[in-house]
């Protein structure tokens, strides 16, 4: 498949991640290192390692999670770069999902004002959406990539054998951001996923959704506008996942809080926008057809919407969204009320089947 081209780096689709290879050998990087967390040293360093050859690195290792995308291990990564002798003509390759190649990005994007580097996603979400764009950052104290910078990454390389060993849960998990690519960009690439189960994605359908995310970053790469359209979802979906994370045994995933995002975000579309009522129910169908109901308790919403008020996109105290006008196109700094949201999150809950 051929490279796309984004803003002054390319994004390969590998079949044997040669191309990063012939990009670290032309480079002559003065050291190189490898980010993973436990479950990508496992499953996905080795195909790496193979990859690379005579090619040395050292490896750095954090635990996977979610919760430990924070300021912690994060200063635990630069540690390492400093005591290994990283300088600024060192690279760090991230492997890892969405939370390796944020991290690894914000680490290395700050590290002696900023280090290059490559992501390597070996989950769908970071394939399709987290690897793209160069948003790169870490939570801090429940607020979702409340610190972070936009820095683009030298190269993406993106291998269809990395989801091989992920679980049915991550893959739906990434199937969101595949969703919310046609929902906000392309109404084809929707009606095709309405018939596709999220373990049927194939690599056509990768391209084409890291062919829309490139797009739309490559037209405002700093989110001044059309960016924001990429936040379909999220606004109500982040607030959900902060909730979780903090109150559930087993916390969401970000792609199945996003799809409760979607639900939400979908009504307000049709309150606040031009979507259409049989549009929703269409919407509301597909997502529910995929995703597990999730129950949003009336006690959690005072505590939601003081998390959607920390919402980078807001201005003041206005909760702001990107909202569907119909399926295929989005709208942004579109602002809702309190009511306004919570009427989205009791359309969510009664919503049956
Ligand atoms: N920067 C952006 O533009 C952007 C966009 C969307 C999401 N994100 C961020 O991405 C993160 C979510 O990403 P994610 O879903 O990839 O999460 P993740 O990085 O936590 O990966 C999910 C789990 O899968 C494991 N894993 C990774 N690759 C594997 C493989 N090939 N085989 C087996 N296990 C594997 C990980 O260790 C982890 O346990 C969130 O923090 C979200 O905020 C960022």
């Amino acid at each position: 498949m051929k490279a796309i081209e984004s803003i002054n780096y390319s994004v390969f689709f590998e079949n044997s991640l040669q191309e990063l290879r012939y990009f670290l050998e032309k480079n002559k990087y003065s050291k190189v290192f490898v980010l993973v967390d436990s479950n990508t040293e496992i499953h996905c360093l080795p195909l790496l390692q193979d990859a690379l050859g005579d090619i040395e690195f050292d490896l750095i290792e954090v635990t996977p999670g979610e919760e430990n995308k924070n300021i912690d291990f994060c200063i635990g990564i630069w540690k390492m770069l400093l005591d290994f002798g990283a300088d600024r003509s060192s690279i760090l390759i991230n492997l890892g999902g969405g939370v390796i190649t944020d991290m690894g990005g914000f680490a290395a994007s700050t590290f002696k004002r900023g280090i290059d580097f490559v992501q390597v996603p070996t989950t769908l979400l970071s394939q399709v959406d987290a690897s793209i764009g160069g948003k790169t950052g870490i939570d801090m104290d429940n607020v979702k990539n409340i610190i972070g910078t936009f820095t683009q990454p030298k190269a993406v390389f993106i291998h269809n054998a990395f989801l091989s060993s992920l679980d049915q849960r991550e893959l739906r998990s990434g199937y969101a951001e595949v969703i919310k690519h046609g929902l906000i960009y392309d109404a084809n690439l929707f009606e095709k996923l309405k018939s596709i189960k999220p373990a049927e994605i194939n690599p056509e359908l990768i391209y084409r959704s890291v062919e829309i995310k490139n797009e739309v970053v490559k037209a405002d790469p700093f989110e001044k506008g059309l960016r924001k359209i990429l936040n379909f979802g999220h606004t109500i979906g982040h607030a959900v996942e902060s909730y979780s994370l903090q109150h559930d045994k087993k916390p969401l995933l970000h792609g199945e809080a996003i799809a409760i995002g979607f639900i939400c975000e979908a009504y307000l579309s049709a309150k606040k926008n031009k979507l259409t009522k049989e549009e929703l129910r269409e919407i509301v169908d597909t997502i529910k057809s995929v995703y597990p109901a999730y129950k949003v308790a009336k006690s959690s919403y005072k505590n939601l919407i003081e998390l959607m008020k920390n919402d980078k996109k807001n201005i003041s105290d206005k909760i702001s969204f990107s909202l569907l006008s119909k399926i295929g196109a989005c709208d942004y700094d579109i602002y809702c009320t309190e009511e306004e949201i919570l009427g989205s999150l009791e359309f969510y809950s009664n919503f049956k089947n």
